[in-house]
C-alpha cells in the first residue's frame, strides 16, 4: 500500500517537473502569453482585439506577399490597427506585438482567401472614360462552377463611401463587368472587391487597389479650329475635361494630319505634341492647299495610353473649314462698312424700313467690345458650325 502512494507519488512529482520544463521550451520568457483573440475585418483594413489592463501594445503588422511587411504603431490605450488599402487576394499574416519585460511578444492571425482555387474572378481591370463614367470587367474564373455568381463593391481610400456596382454587365447571367455614371465621393485610390457566391463550392475573392490615374482614358481636346495663312496652319485646341482637375503639362497629344489627293491613297502624318500653355501645332502646308483633315487624341503626358481620335476637321481647298486671314481681314472691313452704313441709314431714316441685322450686331454692340482678334475667331467657330450662312456667302467674295 505504502509502496503504491510513494510510487503515485512519484510519478506526480516527475509529471509535474516535465510539464515545467516543456512549458519552458515553449515560452522562454516564462509570461503569460494574452489571449488577443484577433478579429480582421477584411473589407476596411482593421485588425481589433479583446484589451488587456496593462498591457501596451507596441505595434501592428500586416505581412503582405507583395508590399512586405506594413507596421502601424496603435495608439495608447486602444486595441485596433486600420491599415490602409491593400489588396488581399494572395492571403496576409497579421501580427500584434505585446509589450513584455523582456522582449515583445508577437500574436498572430492568417487572414485566407478562403474558397476553391480558381474560383475567383479573373482578368479584373477598370477604366474612367468621358470624366464621368467608369467600366469595369472581368471573366469567371477557370475552376469557377456553373452557378457562380460575382458582385463587385467599391470604396473610397477614407472609407467614406462604399457601394455595391449599381448596373451589372452580364454574360448568360453571370456578371462580367460593371457600368458605373456616379463616381462621386471616390478618391485618387480606391479599393475593388469582387466576391462571389456559389451553391457548390466557397467561391474565393479578387481585390485590387487602382489609382484613378492610371486608370483614366482622356477624351479628345476640344474646340479643335484651324487657322491658316499662306504658308502654315496653325491648329489650336483646349485641354479635354477630365475627372480630376489637370494642368496643360500632365497631357500630350497625338496629331493624325491626313492629305487627301485626288486617288483614293491619302498620306497621313502622326505628330506627338506635349502638353503647354498654347496647345497649338504650326502646320507647314504652302497654298495652293489640298484638302486636308486633323484629328487629335489625348494621353497622360508620361503613362502612355491613348484615348478614341476627335472628329476629323477638314481644312484646305473646298472647304468652308478654310479661312484665310486675309479673307478675314477682307470680311471685317466688308462688315464693318456694312455695319457702319446701317447704323448710318438707321440714324437718317425710319427704323422700320432697316429690320435689325441679327448676331453681328449683337456682338458689336454687346457691352464690353472685344478686341478685334476675339471677334475673327468666333466668326470662323460659327463658320464651323455652319450656323451663320450670311457669312458663308460674303466668304465667297473673290479677293
Ligand atoms: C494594473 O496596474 C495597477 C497599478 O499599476 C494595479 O493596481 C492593478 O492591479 C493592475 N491590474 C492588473 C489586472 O494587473
Ligand atoms: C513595457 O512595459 C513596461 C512595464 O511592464 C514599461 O516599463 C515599459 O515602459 C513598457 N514599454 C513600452 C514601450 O510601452
Ligand atoms: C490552392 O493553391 C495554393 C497555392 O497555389 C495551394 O497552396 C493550396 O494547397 C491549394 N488549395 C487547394 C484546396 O487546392
Ligand atoms: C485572361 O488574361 C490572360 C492573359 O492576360 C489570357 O491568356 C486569358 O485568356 C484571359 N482569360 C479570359 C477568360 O479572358
Ligand atoms: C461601358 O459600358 C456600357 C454598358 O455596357 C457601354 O454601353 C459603353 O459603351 C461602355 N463604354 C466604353 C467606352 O466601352
Ligand atoms: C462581398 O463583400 C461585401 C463587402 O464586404 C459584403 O457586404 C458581401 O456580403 C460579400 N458577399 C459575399 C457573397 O461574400
Ligand atoms: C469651346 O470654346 C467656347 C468659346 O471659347 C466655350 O464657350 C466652350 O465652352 C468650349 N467648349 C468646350 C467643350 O470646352
Ligand atoms: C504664316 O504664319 C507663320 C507662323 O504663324 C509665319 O511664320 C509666316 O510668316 C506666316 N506667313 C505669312 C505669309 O503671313
Amino acid at each position: 500500500m505504502r509502496l503504491l502512494a510513494i510510487t503515485i507519488l512519484f510519478f506526480m512529482l516527475l509529471d509535474t517537473m516535465l510539464l515545467q520544463t516543456l512549458a519552458h521550451q515553449d515560452l522562454p520568457s516564462a509570461e503569460r502569453v494574452p489571449r488577443l483573440n484577433m478579429k480582421f475585418d477584411s473589407w476596411r483594413m482593421k485588425l481589433s482585439w479583446d484589451c488587456e489592463e496593462n498591457t501596451t501594445y507596441l505595434e501592428c503588422v500586416m505581412i503582405h506577399k507583395e508590399n512586405g511587411p506594413i507596421t502601424i504603431i496603435p495608439q495608447e490605450k486602444e486595441c485596433h490597427c486600420e491599415f490602409s488599402d491593400y489588396s488581399l487576394h494572395d492571403g496576409v499574416t497579421l501580427m500584434v506585438k505585446v509589450n513584455s519585460t523582456q522582449r515583445p511578444i508577437p500574436e498572430t492571425l492568417v487572414y485566407a482567401n478562403s474558397g476553391g482555387n480558381g474560383t475567383a474572378a479573373q482578368n479584373f481591370s477598370c477604366f474612367i472614360y468621358n470624366a464621368n463614367f467608369m467600366n469595369c470587367s472581368w471573366a469567371k474564373g477557370q475552376a469557377a462552377p456553373d452557378d457562380v455568381q460575382y458582385f463587385l463593391y467599391i470604396r473610397d481610400s477614407r472609407k467614406r463611401r462604399e457601394r455595391e456596382c449599381p448596373h451589372y454587365i452580364e454574360d448568360s447571367g453571370t456578371h462580367v463587368g460593371c457600368h458605373l455614371e456616379d463616381l462621386s465621393g471616390l478618391t485618387n485610390y480606391n479599393y475593388f472587391l469582387v466576391n462571389g457566391t456559389s451553391q457548390r463550392t466557397g467561391v474565393q475573392f479578387f481585390d485590387s487597389v487602382l489609382s484613378w490615374k492610371k486608370i483614366e482614358i482622356y477624351s479628345p481636346p476640344n474646340n479643335i479650329s484651324v487657322f491658316c495663312n499662306a504658308s502654315h496652319c496653325l491648329i489650336y485646341w483646349e485641354k479635354p475635361k477630365t475627372r480630376y482637375r489637370l494642368s496643360n503639362m500632365e497631357f500630350k497629344y497625338q496629331l493624325d494630319i491626313q492629305r487627301k489627293s485626288n486617288k483614293e491613297n491619302s498620306e497621313n502624318q502622326l505628330i506627338e505634341v506635349p502638353g503647354n500653355l498654347e496647345n497649338s501645332y504650326n502646320f507647314p502646308s504652302p497654298e495652293p492647299r489640298p484638302k486636308h483633315t486633323v484629328k487629335i487624341r489625348t494621353s497622360d503626358a508620361r503613362i502612355q495610353k491613348w484615348g478614341a481620335w476627335s472628329q476629323p476637321i477638314e481644312f484646305g481647298s473646298g472647304n468652308r473649314g478654310l479661312v484665310p486671314i486675309y479673307a478675314l481681314v477682307v470680311l471685317g472691313t466688308l462688315i464693318t462698312v456694312l455695319t457702319l452704313g446701317c447704323l448710318l441709314k438707321r440714324f437718317l431714316a425710319s427704323q422700320t424700313l432697316f429690320p435689325p441685322i441679327p448676331r453681328i450686331k449683337d456682338k458689336w454692340t454687346d457691352g464690353h467690345r472685344p478686341d478685334h482678334q476675339v471677334i475673327w475667331e468666333n466668326f470662323t467657330l460659327d463658320t464651323e458650325k455652319g450656323d451663320n450662312e450670311e457669312i458663308l456667302t460674303v466668304q465667297e467674295v473673290p479677293v
